[in-house]
């Protein structure tokens, strides 16, 4: 009852523990996870933690320095080696004498010169599937004739408790050699994703090894991004993007599985293309990091269904009709050598689950990010491509569904449609009055009526307009009364305004005359409201199963939730009314996921059983998804209201 209280910070977890225990021993039994690479011996320095002074009233806690031992030999002896950063203690040697806050830092790195935050600062606590165990052996002894790895088996289980263990093979050839470069002290780098399963040791390095790496990777059907962190320090030390060389088979999914049945080796070539370009990128960040690619031990990846078919070599065919099966939809665990990516013989990779045949492995890591299942606000996750992939829930309960958009989004069936890139316009405005437009180009800073725009367009042209540029066009021409609510281009305004050009018998507005004519036909417009009566009937479906009519946050994921602006998707009512200080793109939210996978073996675990309880809806089987479309298809919805849009 006397004993110290100790409170680990940032988790918060708390003990009591007698005078005289090892603060790593506190930790490790409360479940705060300290990295420890020599296993207390006072060499590798990963169990570093800081004691924080003060008087902690919240939690009834006085903590001082002189609560905690003063600094034993192993400490000094480290110290005198290494560089002990002021106020840091090796919590293997430093025991618990009174009440202790104790921070545990999330870079624990040896001669870390600068703590970089991940991109998007998230501090992601540690638990990773691969541990690196530094062992002492016993030398041959011609009385005990006992094999070398038989030996270096039985010292794992004595100094770290690993008592039944499987070895790689690949491990085996050279075992004898190792011991001895590291004169029978080695570490083993050992990988346990779950807790029940036997631990594998996948790799074996002579003396200390106190570092060991892996891949986050978000294969994207558009763009492949990658994260190098460090498994010890958490800390990503390089990051690389690339486009997905699968693009010359076919731009959007569609088309690349339509490849694949066309053609009897187009699943080869399109897998052997993503892979070629993982081991391009593994290079590349590998060269950033100053890595070598033997050093990264673990891995993870997530993408759209039909990405991750192709990536591990399956055949996406069933993905592409009805009732679009996965061949698993399950994680997917296995070793990198046996899907040809290069890194370590021992590197393993796992794959996230997929949610359902179109709600793939990117939408369970961005679940897994934002986080609606840890939350009571009912969360809408939305990621635009040809489908959008529709998350919505809260603690209670979470539904999910795909809702055909089509390519409209990306700028494709747009007359003047095209990829954002230098030369698409990707803002909009219409003064209600002139109905004369201004608005700004990829590539070209000012707007098209401030000064140096034209010199801009000159050098680079004005090539067409992007899906973000799409959506502001067409809201704004809905709130300069130039389309009705029905999306009719008004033909009437043509006496008033020389932009209102007759095709036919439909009208168009003219954005732009320049080298090119960037109107927007009626065909344009119509293109657009499929698109988001499609989106809008999906979520209002899942609105339904969950009972509800408004949603209280809204994530919109992917390039395109980054780049469009709210506002204007409300005003076309491609997402339900939300207080819009509470809509927020989350782009890189499938590659954090994957970064926390890779860090915390929990997360994976935290993600499974998620994606198990999600219920997956099929909007082609609901007889409600054809009415919602239809109301969806006026602006902003023939009957919702958008009372916040007023606001
Ligand atoms: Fe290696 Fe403490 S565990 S120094």
């Amino acid at each position: 009852k006397n004993d110290p209280l100790v409170l680990f910070m940032p988790s918060g977890k708390r003990g009591r523990f007698p005078v005289g225990t090892p603060v790593l021993d506190a930790a490790r039994s409360l479940g705060v996870y300290v990295e420890s690479v020599c296993g207390g011996r006072g060499i590798c320095g990963r169990c570093q933690v800081e004691v924080q002074e003060g008087r902690f009233a919240k939690h009834g806690i006085t903590s001082s320095n002189e609560h905690i031992s003063e600094l034993g030999p192993k400490e000094t002896r480290y110290a005198e080696k290494r560089d002990l950063k002021e106020g840091r203690r090796l919590s293997c040697s430093a025991t618990v004498l009174g009440d202790l806050v104790i921070d545990v830092p999330q870079d624990t790195a040896v001669n870390a010169q600068i703590v970089r935050k991940d991109s998007d600062g998230r501090v992601i606590e540690r638990n990773a599937a691969i541990h690196m165990c530094y062992v002492e052996v016993e030398e041959p002894d011609m009385h005990k004739p006992l094999g070398d790895l038989d030996r270096l088996k039985a010292a794992l289980a004595a100094q770290w408790g690993l008592a039944e263990i499987d070895v790689d093979f690949h491990i085996l050839p050279q075992v004898q050699s190792i011991l001895r470069k590291g004169e029978w002290q080695v570490t083993a780098a050992i990988h346990r994703d779950e807790e029940h399963e036997r631990p594998r040791m996948i790799a074996l390095y002579p003396g200390l090894k106190n570092e060991a790496y892996g891949i986050a990777c978000d294969i994207g059907s558009t763009t492949i991004a990658m994260h190098l962190s460090s498994l010890l320090s958490g800390r990503t030390v390089a990051s690389a993007g690339a486009s997905n060389p699968q693009i010359r088979f076919g731009e959007d999914l569609m088309s690349r599985v339509s490849y694949v049945m066309m053609n009897p080796d187009g699943r080869e070539a399109m897998t052997n293309a993503v892979r070629e370009a993982l081991n391009g990128l593994i290079d590349r960040v590998c060269a950033e990091g100053g890595v070598s690619r033997e050093d990264i031990l673990d891995a993870v990846f997530v993408g759209n269904p039909i990405m991750h078919h192709l990536f591990l070599g399956i055949d996406p065919t069933e993905l592409g009709g009805a009732p679009f099966a996965l061949a698993i939809s399950g994680a997917v665990s296995l070793a990198a050598h046996e899907i040809g990516l290069s890194m370590n013989r021992g590197t393993r990779v796992y794959v996230l689950p997929c949610i359902a045949g179109h709600v793939g492995a990117d939408a369970a890591a961005a679940t897994l990010t934002e986080g609606p299942h840890r939350q009571d606000e009912m969360m809408l996750l939305v990621d635009i491509g040809t489908n959008a992939e529709i998350v919505l829930g809260n603690r209670k309960r979470t539904v999910a569904a795909s809702s055909p958009t089509g390519p409209a989004f990306e700028g494709a069936e747009i007359s003047s449609g095209q990829r954002a890139a230098p030369g698409a316009i990707e803002r909009v405005r219409i003064d209600p009055v002139t109905l004369e437009p201004r608005f700004r180009v990829i590539g070209i800073e000012p707007w098209s009526d401030e000064p140096g725009f034209a010199e801009g367009a000159a050098a680079i042209g004005v090539t067409g307009i992007c899906g973000s540029g799409i959506i502001e066009v067409i809201a704004e021409m809905f709130l300069a009364g130039i389309i009705s609510e029905d999306g009719v281009v008004d033909g009437s305004l043509a006496a008033r305004s020389p932009r209102i050009l007759q095709t036919g018998r439909t009208f168009s507005y003219l954005l732009h005359e320049g080298e090119q004519r960037i109107a927007i036909t009626q065909n344009d417009v119509r293109a657009i409201q499929l698109a988001k009566a499609a989106l809008y009937a999906g979520v209002k479906l899942l609105m339904d199963k969950q009972g509800i009519h408004h949603v209280d946050r809204i994530g919109l994921a992917g390039a395109f939730g980054t780049f469009i602006d709210p506002k204007y998707a409300m005003v076309l009512g491609l997402i339900p009314d939300c207080d819009l200080a509470k809509v927020k793109a989350v782009g890189n939210a499938a590659g954090t996921g994957a970064r926390m996978c890779l860090l915390n073996r929990g997360h994976r675990r935290e993600i499974e059983e998620t994606v198990r309880k999600i219920e997956k809806i099929e909007t082609a089987l609901e007889s409600k998804f054809q009415e919602h479309f239809v109301y969806a298809m006026a602006m902003p919805n023939k009957v919702d209201a958008f009372p916040k849009l007023a606001e």
